[in-house]
């Protein structure tokens, strides 16, 4: 046997800022998976992780909400603990970075650094908000794109034409948060010289470091491009670690995230008497991270040099998946298939996505689609068809009739083939090919539905009872090392099969077909088929078709004393509506002006007058002002990310759903600004209030 090494296993650490979404889910519990595996296999390992509660976009949303940042990280601590644990996600530690052990480590780490000569400080001059009194980062600064002239674009890439750029060479550029217009500033910052480690880090990635072929190819055409120099401070205001000796410039947060790894560790060591060392100083520690495509260069270059920097373990191995998938598209808002953890728990139980995940993941890169059709399917097929009805099957029989207790059977080759396979399901456990062990599983499965169905052990009880009594014993003996099998996959059940069968927690070290003479306790239904995947929700927004409209014509309603009767040009037709503005404008007020109207709302009559449409304004008590915008007639009117579906037609009702509001003359949808084709929707006279 191989000496046990300490094995410490990582998912990427989410930030505390918005809620687990499926999307984080399918990292948490190929890791989880992969951990319990390991566990059950007799390793030594232990699953770490934390909240990464530092950076920019966490103070700004604490200060939009009027909470201090610990009052943000903390409310999404404890909804993540609660998602994660529900999702059987089992962390031995889940800790967050804005920890003293995280402070220390940082320092620790940095110094090392420092006296190694590879940190340096120089003066950049960055984009600076004069009002707010804070460096932008690129994220923070929109306006124009310098290539293309697309309005309201980051400042770091355009959305539009995929030009990247500095905030800088922005057109027109504004402050996302105050919306002034940003100026430069100079600061001094302090700068990784990352290539100092150039040769280190490819000695490491073409050396001991089990990595993916195609990633290993990447980071090294990086090196061979030339690593640059990191800058890894920020200015105040920031919520983080001021830099060691100052008191208002910060580490970047991508500095002491990934050292939160360690600190995560550490934390669990103080807790049960273990030491940290073991895993990231001592030669025999083992650290393996599972990560995202989208965080490769941090996890590949920066965190190893940081690592060796300090004399600290490398990682022996860092997985990459890929991005989730929806009905074979990006997870979306509109098309709302953003499914929050809680959302999809509301309805559904999480065994059926772990182990659809986990029929779906390989060690590869590659995307994972969650295709909600061929979920259900498969879960019904797989795990509650071949496994859970099965299983429940054998153990109803048995207990039925034999009073619940095996007896002797012999299937010497079933038992062979069934024990081969279950070692080759270890295998894929070992390499994350989870997809190549439920597949394994699934088989060991077709074989005992196969046997009970063909040996027909009901009608064997009439004419040869002992044989219907081998028969079954065998069955659920095959169902205990199914579900022994299974248990990193969906763990609630197999324990719940476990406690069924009267066995106590089995590990892989109990995989034989040795159960006779032995008493199983009662069987039930382990779990209930999915008849219903309505987990999709759509924003009520994306049946809204609101468009630009230029008011042609203008007239007073000629029986309601409260309506005018516009005509308007949607660039691509004309029509008539009716509106209840009468007396906040006169006719040549409106006339000329481009609106906003609900394009798709079903025709009404009003008082004799037909209205194709709804237009936009906002109220106050004794005000009122359109919704305008500098955009040609026709142009669709979006919230963010929220597309139009293409609904044909709503009612008030649908309409009603959705609450818009204008708030400093700008209307709003969920806090986020109404646009056409880029350009800001204004309210007319900035009334602020209820926008209908
Ligand atoms: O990309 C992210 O979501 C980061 N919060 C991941 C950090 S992983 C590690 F480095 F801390
Ligand atoms: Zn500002």
């Amino acid at each position: 046997m191989e000496p046990k090494h300490p094995i410490v296993v990582t998912s990427a650490l989410p930030y505390a800022n918005g809620p687990i979404h499926l999307g984080h889910l399918v990292e948490y519990i190929q890791t989880d998976i992969y951990v319990r595996a390991l566990r059950l296999m007799g390793e030594d390992a232990i699953y770490c992780c934390a909240d990464d509660t530092h950076g920019t976009p966490i103070e700004v949303n604490a200060a939009r909400q009027g909470i201090t940042p610990e009052a943000l990280i903390a409310k999404y601590y404890d909804e993540h603990r609660r998602d994660f644990a529900d999702f059987e996600i089992r962390f031995d530690n889940f800790y967050t970075t804005n920890s003293p052990e995280n402070h220390a480590f940082s320092d620790l780490i940095f110094s090392a650094a420092r006296d190694n000569g590879d940190i340096y400080t120089k003066d950049v001059e960055l984009t600076y908000c004069e009002k707010c009194r804070r460096f932008l980062p690129d994220r923070y600064v929109k306006g124009r794109c310098p290539r293309c002239g697309a309005a309201d674009q980051y400042g770091d890439n355009c959305e539009r034409c995929n030009a990247t750029y500095a905030p800088t060479e922005l057109a027109d550029p504004f402050c996302v948060v105050c919306g002034t217009p940003p100026g430069r500033k100079t600061s001094s910052h302090y700068f990784f010289r990352l290539g100092n480690y150039a040769e280190r880090l490819r000695a490491w990635l073409t050396g001991p470091a089990k990595i993916q072929d195609e990633i290993r190819n990447y980071i090294l055409t990086w090196i061979d491009e030339g690593l640059r120099d990191w800058d890894i401070s920020r200015d105040a205001p920031y919520f983080g670690f001021p830099i060691l000796g100052e008191t208002d410039r910060y580490y970047y947060v991508w500095l002491d995230a990934p050292i939160g790894y360690i600190a995560s560790t550490r934390n669990y060591c103080t807790r049960t008497g273990g030491d940290w060392e073991a895993y990231w100083r001592r030669p025999e520690g083992r650290i393996r991270h599972f990560i995202g495509k989208d965080i490769i260069y941090f996890h590949f270059l920066f965190w190893p040099a940081m690592l060796m920097g300090a004399g600290f373990n490398l990682p022996e191995s860092i997985l990459v998946h890929g991005f989730l998938t929806v009905n074979g598209e990006k997870m979306s808002k509109s098309r709302g298939t953003f499914i929050t953890a809680r959302e999809y728990l509301d309805k559904l139980n999480p065994a059926y996505l772990r182990f659809y995940y986990a029929a779906n993941l390989s060690a590869k890169m590659a995307d994972v689609d969650l295709d909600l059709e061929d979920f259900k399917r498969r879960v019904n097929a797989e795990l509650i068809g071949n496994f859970a009805n099965f299983a429940n099957r054998s153990l109803t029989f048995l207990a039925r009739n034999f009073d619940g207790v095996t007896g002797d059977f012999s299937e010497p080759e079933l038992e062979a083939r069934i024990l081969e396979k279950a070692q080759r399901v270890i295998e894929c456990y070992r390499n994350v090919e989870l997809r190549a062990a439920v597949r394994e599983i699934m088989e060991i499965g077709d074989i005992g539905n196969r046997y009970f169905q063909e040996q027909a052990p009901w009608a064997l009880l009439k004419t040869d009872r002992a044989r219907a009594h081998a028969v079954t014993s065998f069955t659920v003996n095959l169902v205990r090392i199914l579900g022994t099998l299974f248990k990193p996959v969906v763990p609630r059940l197999a324990n719940d099969l476990e406690r069924q069968l009267g066995l106590p927690h089995q590990t892989f070290e109990q995989l034989a077909f040795d159960l006779k003479g032995h008493r199983i306790g009662e069987p039930a239904i382990l779990v209930q088929k999915v008849d219903q995947v309505d987990i999709v929700q759509k924003d009520p927004m994306a049946a809204i078709d609101l468009r630009v409209a230029r008011v042609l014509q203008c007239a007073s309603h000629p029986k309601a004393d409260k309506l005018v009767v516009l005509q308007i040009d949607l660039g691509t037709e004309q029509r008539q509506i009716c509106a209840g503005i009468r007396g906040f404008y006169t006719d040549a007020e409106l006339t000329g002006k481009n609106l906003v109207v609900v394009a798709n709302l079903k025709p009404a009559q009003l008082r004799g007058q037909e209205s194709n449409g709804m237009l936009l304004a906002a109220s106050s008590t004794d005000a009122l002002g359109v919704l305008t915008v500098d955009a040609a007639p026709g142009t669709p009117v979006r919230v963010a990310d929220i597309e139009f579906d293409g609904t044909p037609r709503i009612e008030i009702t649908d309409f009603q759903k959705v609450t818009l509001a204008s708030q400093n003359g700008r209307p709003f949808y969920n806090g986020k600004p109404l646009q056409a084709a880029g350009a800001d929707v204004v309210v007319d006279r900035g009334v602020d209030g209820g926008i209908k």
